[in-house]
């Protein structure tokens, strides 16, 4: 009886492996990683290393490797269940029993994995060794794929009049095999009908190597169909959690930092094909943390490499936002951009494997760099525009979950801004008044190290009401759900709400509130500089006001989980635990 990946997954993420293994063999931290003497060996040079990023320990002396559940079944000679048992324990969980609904799941899940599996099968070898067949394997061979690499990946041809529905309802049930997605009914005529047939398949497996979903692509140019279709999502395959090819990829992880990102199955077969075997393809969709925290599992270098075409920029910029919130300390995410008109697989079929990685090493740039560039491109030298431009990118840095990377990367987007506004603007005095404010506003936030960034934001919220009072008296429900962190901030927006509700005439000159903390908030809104410049536009105003907004639910989300993280890691909490998952999923959905 199998586990829920997810409770399995929920004990790893509980216990680090260095907690798990040092009540066993005595650590210490060296790098990244810590090292100890073997449990498996006699030795007297440390050859055992843990490493909590990667959640594996490995053993140089004797080459044993695993994570926690297979440390204690080795050492302690545990079975796997009790090994579970074990780990649950200590990391606070209820043990788990197996209900009805997990037997049903467990074989529905070996019927699903094993209809793929023959159909897979038998298809390859048809592909292989079936003389009808040929003219798609003369496709294939047109393409300049070796037989190796066909056989690799395991592709194969459906026949048009090749039904294999009744054969596996036989071996598997009708319910599994109308529910695996291969077959589709069709009302009309009252069967059920191979979605693949006539076209290349392409399997997608698990981590594992078990095949749970398939692409297809049509052989022949024809504009009815679609070049590729991909099996649907199922209760076991969900595009956004899979990476083709991943299953092969992540073995060369121990002597590859890199591993490419593409868009396509012939992408990574035409990489594969001339030597370039760490590649992976997300599966038409945007790229998911799952996928980007599956691929820093293993390696330290994400290059994204989409089509040097249109859509393949916009995919990389989309993927360049979505993944710039997972960047992690000692981990990259960097892109690729191929010469107009390439894909990966046009590129190295071209070029070869050398001229590929030289250009990979000439031409990739961090995703931060991507990120600016692409918005200084959209950027005119008008107040509006550079103002926005600051506040795309101080609020991309916002969103970055890890403080370290989060505020190296704002620096290094105040820099460039400063850098960069002295071309933009001569000869225009709007701009050089403009690029003063900057830079104070730079200095400003270089020297004030005492001040926290929860101030910061909660200055510039103030400024902002201060400043524009008679637009939030007519939008004062704009207001609702502002979440203050700091008492003090909380204090004076309370006092600042009741003047908007209650007060008809305000004078903004002579507020009730202490003059010490008036101009500690126009000393440090970083946003009074864009302020004068929107004044003018509510809608601007209220864009700029309800990013800030966002920005501030953000740091107090944060704050809470780091505060209830601290907690936990004392005391394993159940409750607390649950907390923490709650606020995450709200400052996902943020
Ligand atoms: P591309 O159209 O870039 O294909 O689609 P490609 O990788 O260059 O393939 P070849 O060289 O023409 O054979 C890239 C990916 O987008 C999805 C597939 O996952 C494909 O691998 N796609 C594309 C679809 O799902 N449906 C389509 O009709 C086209
Ligand atoms: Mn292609």
């Amino acid at each position: 009886m199998k586990y829920p990946k997810e409770y399995l997954d929920e004990i790893k993420t509980r216990l680090k492996v260095s907690n798990v293994v040092s009540k066993y063999v005595q650590l210490k931290k060296r790098g990244k990683e810590f090292v100890g003497l073997s449990p498996f060996k006699n030795e007297k040079t440390p050859s055992f290393t843990v490493n909590d990023d990667k959640g594996f320990f490995h053993c140089f002396s004797t080459s044993e490797h695993g994570n926690i559940f297979d440390f204690l079944m080795k050492t302690q000679n545990l079975k796997f269940s009790e090994a579970v048992k074990t780990l649950a324990l200590q990391a606070g969980m209820r043990p788990y029993t197996f209900s009805k609904a997990d037997e049903d799941r467990e074989k529905a899940w070996k019927e699903y994995t094993g209809i793929y599996s023959e159909y897979v099968n038998f298809f390859h070898n048809e592909l292989l060794n079936n003389p009808d067949f040929k003219n798609s394997l003369d496709y294939l061979k047109n393409r300049k794929l070796t037989l190796d690499t066909i056989k690799n990946f395991k592709l194969g041809y459906v026949k048009k009049d090749l039904n294999l529905f009744n054969s596996l309802e036989k071996k598997f049930g009708k319910k599994s095999v109308k529910e695996c997605g291969i077959f589709y009914f069709d009302e009309k005529k009252n069967i059920y009908v191979d979605r693949f047939r006539d076209r290349i398949i392409f399997p997608i497996n698990t981590i594992s190597s078990l095949p749970i979903a398939i692409g297809g692509r049509i052989t022949q140019k024809n504009s009815f169909y679609a070049k590729y279709i991909n099996s649907p999502e199922t209760q076991f395959f969900k595009k956004g959690n899979n990476l083709y090819n991943i299953d092969r990829a992540r073995k060369l992880s121990n002597k590859l930092d890199q591993i490419f990102l593409v868009e396509g199955y012939m992408d990574v077969i035409g990489l594969n094909n001339h030597g370039v075997e760490n590649c992976v393809a997300s599966l038409g969709t945007a790229l998911t943390e799952r996928q980007i925290s599956i691929l820093n599992q293993f390696f330290n270098e994400i290059v994204i490499c989409f089509d040097g075409d249109e859509s393949g920029y916009k995919a990389a910029v989309r993927a360049a936002e979505n993944s710039i919130k997972e960047l992690k300390p000692e981990k990259q995410i960097s892109f690729l951009f191929l010469p107009n008109g390439e894909d990966p697989d046009t590129f190295i079929s071209k070029n070869g494997k050398e001229t590929f990685i030289k250009y990979y090493e000439t031409n990739k740039i961090a995703i931060h760099e991507f990120l600016f560039e692409n918005l200084r491109k959209q950027t005119i030298n008008s107040p509006t525009s550079l103002a926005i431009f600051e506040k795309k990118l101080r609020y991309i840095s916002s969103c970055i979950k890890d403080q370290y990377i989060k505020k190296y990367i704002l620096d290094f987007f105040l820099g460039k801004i400063s850098a960069l506004t002295p071309n933009l603007s001569k000869g225009k005095q709007f701009a050089i008044k403009h690029i003063a404010s900057l830079s104070s506003t730079k200095q400003i936030f270089n020297e004030t190290s005492s001040i926290t960034k929860e101030e910061l934001q909660e200055f510039s919220i103030l400024y902002l009401i201060i400043n524009n009072f008679n637009f939030f008296k007519k939008n004062v429900s704009i207001l609702d759900g502002m979440d203050f962190i700091t008492i003090e901030g909380g204090n004076i927006f309370l006092k600042l709400l009741e003047l908007l509700k209650f007060k008809d005439e305000v004078n903004t000159n002579r507020l009730p509130i202490e003059t010490s903390k008036l101009v500690k908030i126009n000393k440090f809104a970083s946003v009074k500089h864009i302020s004068k410049n929107i004044q003018r536009d509510e809608n601007k105003l209220k864009e700029i006001f309800n990013e800030m907004k966002k920005d501030l639910k953000n740091l107090f989300l944060e704050k809470r989980i780091s505060q209830l993280e601290s907690v936990f890691s004392k005391n394993m909490d159940e409750n607390t635990f649950n907390e923490i998952k709650e606020l995450k999923k709200l400052q996902n959905n943020n």
